[in-house]
């Protein structure tokens, strides 16, 4: 198992290439920050609307140079009815509007139309799937530049064979990462973005160390996944999904970080929970960065674990 492992996840990213004799001078010297608000699972109950717009009040106050959504928007489309789920991404792209910033958003299980749905959603239907996404957001997945930096936003949330979703990115969107990462110098920082996780140690720390996950909760292909940024400068990789804050340092050249949850425990979050609603704040100087999550002080006065 642990041969497996190493032979799996650590020695591929052992020979990631960003060893200190190779950084590069990055136009970024003068720095910029962005902010990464995952899991917003954004709807008209449980006083969800006046949470986000107190995150977006932050947010637009602490003027960052953008916004990456980290999926979960909405709460939700996977077993709504059309009209719900239309109007849940019409409330998303309304408030959405108010940041005072560009907003770069990733696709969450939650946004995939009609997978989960009773009575079941004919997948002939334009809008299933990630196709109301498409049609009132933008591209599920796409690459983006800023400042010498190379981000790309993925979509890791598949049809399941068995029903519902499974973590898993598909074959067409791994051509585009590999087309994608051609273009890219090989020094170049890279931040990747994925609401399903692609490395946590939430399972194990939940469940024990021989715990295996069901195929919703992390990405099953992770390998196929990491395998173009092998000889890549990948510094950052962007998780959703678990609503929990962890970060994982792996051979000091990737970090993996579970953002939180904007929404909390679903909006639930009682005022002693480990995990407080929040997102990150990232501040980048040359081809390096910090980071810390902010409590925006949304509070449900539930004082009881849920
Ligand atoms: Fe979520």
């Amino acid at each position: 198992m642990i041969n497996k492992l190493i032979a799996g996840i650590f020695l591929p990213l052992f020979f990631f290439s960003c060893s200190p004799s190779e950084k590069q001078t990055t136009s970024a010297e003068e720095g910029f920050t962005f902010v990464f608000l995952t899991d917003i699972h954004l709807k008209p109950e449980m006083g969800a609307v006046e949470g986000f717009q107190m995150a977006i009040d932050t947010v637009n106050a602490m003027h960052p140079d953008f916004v990456i959504t980290g999926g979960d928007l909405i709460d939700d489309a996977l077993r709504a009815s059309h009209g719900r789920a239309d109007s849940l991404y019409q409330l998303y792209h309304e408030m959405s509007g108010g940041f005072h910033m560009p907003v770069h958003n990733a696709m969450g299980n939650h946004e995939h139309y009609g997978y989960s749905a009773d009575p079941p959603v004919d997948p002939s239907d334009p809008d299933y799937g990630e196709g109301m996404f498409e049609r009132l957001i933008g591209e599920r997945y796409y690459a983006f530049d800023h400042q010498g930096w190379h981000f790309m936003v993925l979509d890791g949330t598949a049809r399941s064979d068995q029903g519902g979703y499974e973590g898993r990115v598909e074959e067409e969107q791994m051509d585009w990462i590999r087309r994608d990462l051609e273009k890219v110098d090989p020094a170049t920082p890279i931040v990747l973005v994925t609401h399903i996780p692609l490395v946590s140690v939430m399972p194990q720390i939940q469940h024990g160390p021989l715990y295996a996950d069901n195929q919703g909760t992390l990405i099953m292909n992770q390998q196929e996944v990491l395998a173009p940024f092998r000889n890549m400068n990948l510094k950052l990789v962007l998780q959703g999904h678990l609503h929990a804050l962890e970060e994982i340092n792996l051979m000091d050249r990737v970090r993996f970080i579970t953002g939180g949850a904007v929404c909390g425990y679903w909006w639930r979050t009682p005022d002693n929970s480990d995990l407080q609603e929040g997102f990150l704040q990232v501040k980048v100087v040359g081809d390096d960065f910090t980071w810390k999550y902010i409590d925006y002080g949304w509070n449900t006065g539930i004082s009881s674990r849920p």
